[in-house]
């Protein structure tokens, strides 16, 4: 299991002023951009040219979750603009397995997510194509909502899962991630954490990445 990493997530960031918001969070690990199409979660963000955008001034690595339809369309297309890793929703694919090689040969790291309710299960024999698996910890769509408790067992047969393999593959959280909860899920077996509110709500977002990040290695 690889040390904590904290990935603050802009969604709950002044989307009139990224770049200096991205300053706020240098403390951070990664950097991770929320894509929604109004179709995948009912809420729309932003797309290809502002990820663009954000990757050209980023210094920390940038992390795409896409909550959209067709991911097998489009999630290349993020790939192909030099981010460190893509990541497309499961239940928006028609064939993972494809598209994770198509991420890597676009040259970026291959994530899988999962809504809550989603089963790891009939994904398990195919973890080894993945670099990241992501278990949303609140239905996709929105900052600001409760840490889903009912994802704990599943992160665990993830984590578990994952060392089965042998390979170095990571096991991000995202939503509700909080100085309440991030211990929790690190207990569980998560180590890569995305926190939007907590992050962006605090007085000073780059000390609150590092209590975090402390808080998480409590866990092990
Ligand atoms: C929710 C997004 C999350 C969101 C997390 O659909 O995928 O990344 O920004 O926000 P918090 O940390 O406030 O739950
Ligand atoms: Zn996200």
């Amino acid at each position: 299991m690889g040390h904590p990493r904290i990935n603050p997530s802009i969604l709950s960031a002044d989307f009139a002023n990224l770049a200096s918001e991205l300053e706020r969070i240098h403390t951070a690990d990664g950097v991770h951009v929320d894509v929604m199409d109004n179709h995948f979660v009912p809420n729309l963000t932003l797309g290809l040219p502002v990820v663009q955008a954000l990757h050209s001034v980023a210094k920390l690595p940038i992390d795409v979750h896409l909550m959209i339809e067709n991911a097998d369309r489009w999630a290349p297309e993020y790939a192909q603009l030099g981010v460190d890793s893509v990541t497309f929703h499961a239940e928006a694919s028609a064939a993972p397995i494809r598209l994770a090689r198509e991420l890597h040969a676009a040259g970026s790291k291959a994530s899988m997510a999962l809504r809550p309710a989603t089963p790891i299960e009939p994904y398990l024999d195919m973890l080894g194509e993945l670099d990241m698996v992501l278990l949303m910890t609140v239905e996709p769509g929105f900052g600001g909502q409760k840490f889903l408790d009912l994802v704990l067992p599943k992160i665990k047969r993830t984590r578990a899962a994952i060392e089965g393999t042998g390979k170095p593959i990571a096991l991000q959280v995202d939503g509700g991630i909080s100085r309440d909860t991030i211990l929790r899920a690190a207990e569980a077996g998560a180590d890569v954490f995305v926190a939007g509110s907590a992050v962006y709500s605090a007085p000073e977002p780059s000390a609150e990445i590092d209590v975090l990040r402390n808080l998480a290695l409590g866990g092990h």
